[in-house]
């Protein structure tokens, strides 16, 4: 009997009496008339309350009531274009369901205020909006492997050694002993290559990120890949085929969520079509010293170089061939030129940057026992990854991609905390 708002937002709803429930979303009293605007999952519609129909008591009430009190409501469905989504319900019924007393949003506030009322801020449109694209990111990923021959496994969360560097581990209490958050599924789908060959995760990760910035969380959404027999090559194919299929179902299903974001579109479009250009890490930073970036060679690319090479591509990119000592100590150094190693990130445009990070993988045991003791590990720690080289090694590759790295680019996001909905950072576990 109730219909969703979006469905009733059409010209075959003219004339129709329809009933919806929802929240008060704005709402204002001219005379004996209130405007109320409700909104629901689907949309928001403008509820005409007269007085002289419905009587004078409720149309005080509305006068008083706080934003986001829960209502139902029914009516004919007029076309209105001065109403702000083209449509009307002339109420001849409306009942307040739960009472909102002073709620606490009322606009303007500051960014930690907010962040404290995050539970009741997620009611927004807007956020509204940003979720149903991460809903279809994520269901355009899954689709993507699933359909192209991969197997989804389930690694574990809680881990026993690091994948990405000591300084950003989560230690964690483990019975008597210290376990961390895992920080990447990849040691482990490393692992199960041997028995599925290709195979995709997704988890959470965690990283204790020191400093609080616009694109770090300390617990985001990770995708993961890894795959027998394949090469930096290989794996690059299939990143940018994976990104420009998710990239293309979020335009096909959710154009009215977009363009609620304000997003461009037509930016997002030149992402549909792989390949993507590859520079090495040479040239970017040749490119760097040219836009008058004080940069070395060897020097690690934060976010402020990545922004200035975003703005020589039109469509994500890749930079490989990253010195070995600002990677990780799993990546296959390039046989041709054993100072680089044959690792890639994928760069976002329009200033974003990194949203994957990938590699082939170090299958030769001596090295990689090199690179464990030049990293500062122990090798006993590493003893059970050792042995993927030990027993039957083949040349192997994988990446992870950052699911609100993704998000904030597909939505043009400012801040990463508006990916997610409870961000974590450093300092702030609330709500
Ligand atoms: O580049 P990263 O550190 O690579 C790895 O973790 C590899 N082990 C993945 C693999 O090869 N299987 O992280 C991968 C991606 C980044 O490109 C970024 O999108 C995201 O994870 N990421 C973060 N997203 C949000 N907050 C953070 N603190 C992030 N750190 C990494
Ligand atoms: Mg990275």
């Amino acid at each position: 009997m109730f219909k969703q708002i979006g469905e009733i937002l059409s010209d075959s709803m003219v004339d129709q009496r329809v009933c919806i429930r929802g929240w008060i979303y704005r709402r204002s009293v001219v005379g004996g008339v209130a405007f109320v605007r409700i909104r629901d999952s689907t949309g928001v519609v403008q509820v005409v309350v007269e007085e002289s129909r419905l009587g004078s008591d409720i149309v005080r009430t509305l006068k008083d009531i706080g934003l986001e009190a829960s209502v139902e409501a029914c009516g004919k469905v007029v076309k209105q274009p001065r109403a702000p989504t083209g449509y009307e319900i002339i109420a001849d019924y409306f009942k307040i369901l739960g009472y909102s007393r002073d709620f606490p949003i009322k606009g303007g506030e500051g960014v930690e205020y907010l962040l404290d009322k995050r539970h009741l801020v997620l009611r927004s449109p807007r956020y509204t909006a940003i979720w149903k694209i991460k809903h279809t990111i994520l269901s355009a990923g899954r689709e993507w492997f699933n359909k192209n021959g991969w197997w989804e496994v389930t690694p574990p969360i809680l881990t026993a050694s690091a994948c990405e560097g000591g300084a950003t581990l989560f230690p964690v209490q483990y019975f008597d002993k210290t376990a961390y958050l895992s920080q990447s599924a990849q040691l482990y789908l490393e692992v199960m290559i041997y028995s599925l060959e290709k195979v995709w995760s997704l988890t959470p990760s965690f990283r204790a990120e020191q400093s609080r910035t616009r694109r770090h969380l300390a617990e985001y959404w990770h995708l993961e890949a890894e795959a027998a027999w394949y090469d930096m090559n290989d794996m690059m194919k299939v990143a940018e085929e994976l990104v420009g299929y998710i990239v293309g179902r979020v335009i096909d299903e959710r154009r009215s969520e977009l363009e609620l974001l304000n997003r461009n579109i037509d930016s997002l479009k030149k992402a549909l079509e792989p390949p993507y250009p590859r520079i090495k890490y040479d040239e970017a930073i040749e490119i760097l010293q040219k836009r008058g970036i004080n940069i070395q060679w060897g020097s690690d690319l934060g976010a402020d170089e990545e922004r200035v090479l975003t703005m020589e591509f039109d469509k994500p990119f890749f930079v490989t061939h990253f010195p070995k000592e600002i990677k990780s100590f799993y990546m296959k150094l390039d046989p041709s030129n054993p100072r680089v190693v044959l690792g890639f990130d994928l760069l976002a445009p329009e200033g974003y940057g990194e949203i994957i990070g990938g590699s082939q993988r170090e299958d030769d045991y001596e090295t990689l026992v090199k690179r464990i003791i030049e990293n500062g590990y122990k090798v006993e720690d590493y003893e059970w990854y050792l042995d993927l080289r030990r027993y039957g090694t083949v040349v192997h590759s994988g990446f992870g991609l950052g699911i609100e790295r993704l998000l904030m680019w597909v939505a043009g996001l400012d801040h990463i905390r508006d990916a997610t909905p409870f961000p974590r950072f450093r300092g702030r576990i609330y709500p």
